[in-house]
């Protein structure tokens, strides 16, 4: 069977197209100019029911299910991956289940020739896994081909991206990076749709705040170690500095995580020289043509009570980060807030820019 449409666009496949990340992976490829939808796959209590009725009552946006979408039958990740593999180019991965169920799973497609760009953190330190927030470390695609040849894959292979508290810090620092960031203090203040949550599946959020969300500092903590690292000798080499430490809190906001950040340097700049940092940062992206890369990475908002959260997470169709507040830290040196759309740069429309970064770059290809 023809995979690719007659558009000539590469067929998608969504795993865990049901949830809170894979109905964000449904509305955004809605008339991508790239990709189509052409499998649609949940647990077996969602299989066999149209797309449509699977998400009757719990469909999470205000957008309408997409046309191309409503009407698929919906498949079992688990028992239908040969229909799956049949109907796509490659699939997104976003199902909620044991880590080590989703790594056994995302290899299984890997293995029969089906990449796999993964929003699951399952594989994130999976030794030959790359993991790709495309406009800080693109060049560590190169690790594709490695890991194909280590496990004997032709056309598989599995991406991943990072998790969702570190999307607007990292590319913060990334800009400050010539002036060495040494030691980094952040306190994340996260939305609900981060749980796969909203106001009325998590009633307990509304007038709180939760000092605690599993797993999450660590993660904010180490995974910018592996974005900041280097390949060598066919393996990654870790990044050893800025040390990180982080403090993620869940808080009553619907989308969007805003970071507070402190930060000193090896050699600590002025705040002119900061600002023309964030403002000048060019996108190693531009040029490419991709479809989901904001016009402007980078936004620095001079008034005092800027980024907000509900204003600003949508900057740049939620692809953009927002950077506010610069003002000197008495114990580390300079400290800032930033501000990411954690269920679109964070999560679904983060792994659709790794696909696009993938296609452009001949990874991604009609099978
Ligand atoms: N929400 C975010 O902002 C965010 C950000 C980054 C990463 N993530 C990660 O992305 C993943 C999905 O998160 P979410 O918030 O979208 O979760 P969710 O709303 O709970 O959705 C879970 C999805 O996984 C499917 N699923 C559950 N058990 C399954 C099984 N046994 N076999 C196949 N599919 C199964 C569900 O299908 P049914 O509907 O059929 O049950 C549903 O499609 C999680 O690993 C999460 O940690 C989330």
């Amino acid at each position: 069977m023809a995979k690719s449409t007659s558009s000539q666009k590469l067929s998608v496949g969504i795993l865990g197209a049901t949830g809170m990340v894979g109905q964000r992976f449904v509305q955004l490829l809605e008339n991508h100019p790239w990709f189509e939808v052409r499998a649609v796959a949940a647990s077996r209590q969602s299989a066999g029911k149209t797309y449509a009725e699977a998400v009757l009552g719990r469909w999470k946006y205000s957008t309408p299910i997409p046309a191309g979408t409503r009407d698929l039958v919906v498949l079992s990740v688990e028992d239908d991956v040969e229909k799956i593999q049949a109907h796509v180019d490659f699939v997104f991965s976003a199902m909620d289940m044991e880590k080590e169920d989703i790594r056994a799973l995302e290899e299984l497609y890997a293995s029969r020739g089906v990449p796999v760009v993964s929003n699951n953190s399952a594989h994130r330190w999976t030794a030959d896994v790359p993991m790709i927030m495309p406009e800080i470390n693109a060049d560590h695609l190169a690790m594709i081909p490695i890991q194909q040849k280590n496990r004997g894959w032709d056309a598989g292979f599995i991406v991943v991206k990072p998790n969702c508290s570190v999307q607007s810090y990292i590319p913060a620092l990334e800009a400050l990076k010539e002036f060495g960031p040494q030691e980094v203090i952040v306190s994340t203040l996260q939305a609900i749709s981060g749980a796969g949550k909203t106001f009325e599946t998590m009633p307990e959020i509304l007038d709180n705040v939760i000092p605690f969300i599993g797993g999450e500092e660590e993660k904010s903590e180490k995974e910018p170690m592996k974005i900041w690292g280097r390949i060598e000798n066919g393996a990654f080499v870790l990044a050893t500095t800025p040390k990180i430490s982080a403090t993620c809190i869940r808080v009553p906001v619907a989308d969007g995580h805003m970071a507070s950040v402190a930060v000193s340097f090896k050699t600590k700049p002025a705040r002119d020289a900061i600002l023309k940092c964030w403002r000048e940062f060019e996108s190693p992206l531009e040029g490419l043509g991709l479809p989901s890369a904001p016009q402007k990475f980078i936004t620095y908002f001079e008034e005092d009570n800027r980024p907000q959260t509900k204003l600003d997470r949508d900057i740049g169709h939620g692809m953009g980060i927002s950077i506010g507040r610069l003002r000197e830290d008495a114990v580390l040196g300079w400290k800032f807030v930033a501000l990411s759309h954690n269920t679109i740069r964070g999560a679904a429309g983060g792994a659709v820019l790794v696909a696009e970064l993938l296609k452009a770059k001949g990874y991604l290809r009609a099978q």
